[in-house]
């Protein structure tokens, strides 16, 4: 397998395989990587592949207009799952037989939220101690669409007991790609994250004979030679990056040593993405959402001289002081 993040990836299914320009995956992030910013991110360049928030299945299937909510339209130059997350494998038939006609390349089935009131549910990082319902769920998805159907998991829930079965199960079951988010349930988002458990899975999968199924690996890239370093220290098939590429959506092209953002172009992403959702929502959903990226926001170097301002916009009320923030960032740069 190559460790180039920069070739191209074909996942496979039953009836039609997905082609990824490149190795480099945006992680889902709730709350935060819904269509405007996906969009946006893929506008910025360099992304190989997408995946929704993840769409919880509990007492009914999906109706097909919530999936199109989550998805957007399909137009192809990035490839972008759909993300399910569910306890058990009622209704999981019937909501991707729903979202089949909006066209998404490939499912993703979600066995890594670590969130309680997921977990309490026995959905999501739940799933890790217990294989079997794992297993019937990728059977399942692999049985309702000729589409991949690929599986992003933790490494256990309190220990990395199991990982080797767990990998080899959702290869066995059909997932066309895995993707190991390398914590435990327990450790939630502590860093970092231990790559030698993508090292293991990836040679679990390749010592069963599951070497054709591309491994993911996830978890504490934080800057864009991680990417590579990843790849070349645990063999992965290629890497998904969440918070670093909130901090910085330039992540993704300068892991492809393309330049990275200039303080100007950090600023005018943020004030680009918060105009994109003033278009049809209201200041103060612009707000919460800006906020969210806020956290982590440094593209460009912002924030680098005076962390202190990050505080204080993360604290004010009005959209327009944050939006202030960003134009002087640019009108001084500029
Ligand atoms: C705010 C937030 C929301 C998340 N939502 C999802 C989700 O909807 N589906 C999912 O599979 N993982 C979700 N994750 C986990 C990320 O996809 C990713 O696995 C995790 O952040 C580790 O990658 P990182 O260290 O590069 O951030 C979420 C993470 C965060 C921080």
């Amino acid at each position: 397998m190559s460790t180039d993040p920069g070739q191209p990836l074909t996942i496979r299914g039953r009836e039609a395989d997905v082609v990824f320009p490149n190795r480099l995956f945006l992680a889902p992030m709730e709350g935060i990587t819904d269509q405007v910013f996906r969009d946006l991110m893929i506008g910025v360049g360099g992304l190989g592949g997408a995946i929704t928030e993840f769409i919880r299945i509990s007492v009914n299937p999906i109706p097909r207009k919530v999936v199109a909510k989550y998805l957007g339209p399909v137009r192809g130059v990035v490839p972008v799952g759909i993300q399910f997350m569910a306890a058990d494998t009622e209704h999981l038939a019937q909501s991707i037989a729903n979202a089949e006609p909006l066209g998404a390349p490939w499912y993703d089935l979600n066995f890594g939220c670590p969130a309680p009131v997921v977990f309490n549910k026995c959905a999501g990082s739940a799933l890790l101690d217990h294989p079997d319902r794992m297993v019937a769920m990728i059977g399942t998805a692999v049985q309702a669409t000729g589409r991949p159907v690929s599986a992003k998991m933790r490494a256990g829930v309190r220990d990395p007991g199991r990982l080797r079965e767990l990998v080899l199960a959702a290869a066995q079951a059909g997932a066309a790609m895995i993707t190991l988010h390398a914590r435990l349930r327990t450790t939630s988002y502590e860093e970092p994250a231990t790559w030698s458990w993508i090292a293991e899975a990836r040679a679990a999968l390749d010592s069963a004979g599951y070497g054709h199924v591309p491994l993911v690996g996830n978890g504490s890239i934080a800057e864009a030679g991680d990417a590579r370093r990843m790849m070349e220290t645990t063999g992965c098939s290629a890497v998904m990056i969440g918070r670093a590429a909130l901090a910085d959506p330039w992540i993704f092209r300068s892991s492809l040593g393309r330049p990275t953002a200039t303080r100007a172009e950090g600023a005018a992403f943020a004030l680009g993405y918060a105009a994109t959702i003033l278009a049809d929502r209201p200041p103060i959903v612009a707000l919460k959402k800006l906020k969210q990226m806020l956290r982590w926001y440094r593209c460009g170097g912002l924030f680098l001289d005076c962390p202190e301002d990050r505080q204080i916009l993360l604290r004010s009320t009005d959209l327009e002081v944050v939006l202030d923030w960003f134009r002087e960032q640019a009108r001084i740069s500029g």
